[in-house]
């Protein structure tokens, strides 16, 4: 087995993930706080984009606005994957071999790569640009990615309830 099995089965095998599998409340109440994490994560990040579409916000700064958001999404987006990867070592194996959950991790790092291009490239010169009512084409372009990547990774989640081998 590689070593990345290994840890798949060592998660899976532990008493955390035997207990959220066989306790009827654990499963349910972590999947609840995952989805309240995730309405924190898209709803912040949904005001960041629509103001880099210049759709909402314009009157103000894309910077102040950025400031006062992201600690409330990167705290949501640890909540999120904390709670994730707790229903995730309940059936990892499964959980692995579902085309929607694997497609929901590529789209995360999609839409952090995303994030990583924008301040490291696009906002380089956000001082030049931030109070425009439209921001440059580029800001545009990664608002509207931002918005779609983050669409897809619901619908992928959504998805792989409907899609679980349950046996
Ligand atoms: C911010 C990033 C994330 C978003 C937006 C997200 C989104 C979702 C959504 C919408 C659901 C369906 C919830 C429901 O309908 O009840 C879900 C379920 C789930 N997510 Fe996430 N998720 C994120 C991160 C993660 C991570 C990092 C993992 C694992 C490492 C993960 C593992 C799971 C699992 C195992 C389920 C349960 C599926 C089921 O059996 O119903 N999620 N997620």
């Amino acid at each position: 087995m590689s070593y990345l099995q290994d840890l798949i089965a060592f998660f899976e095998d532990s008493g955390i993930a035997d207990s959220i599998r066989e306790n009827d409340i654990l499963f349910p109440t972590i999947e609840s706080v995952h989805v309240i994490a995730i309405c924190l994560v898209i709803g912040s990040i949904l005001v960041l984009d629509l103001r880099l579409l210049g759709f909402a916000s314009t009157n103000r700064p894309v910077g102040r606005l950025s400031r006062a958001v992201l600690p409330v999404t990167w705290g949501a987006f640890a909540i999120a994957v904390s709670s994730g990867f707790l229903l995730f070592i309940s059936n990892a194996t499964k959980y692995l071999a579902n085309g929607y959950f694997d497609a929901k991790l590529v789209l995360i790092c999609a839409a952090g790569l995303n994030m990583i291009v924008f301040h490291a490239i696009s906002a380089k010169d956000l001082p030049q640009w931030e109070k425009q009512k439209s921001p440059p084409l580029r800001a545009r372009i990664a608002g509207a990615l931002s918005i779609l990547l983050w669409i897809a990774v619901v619908a992928c989640g959504r998805w792989i309830g409907f899609t679980m081998q349950v046996l």
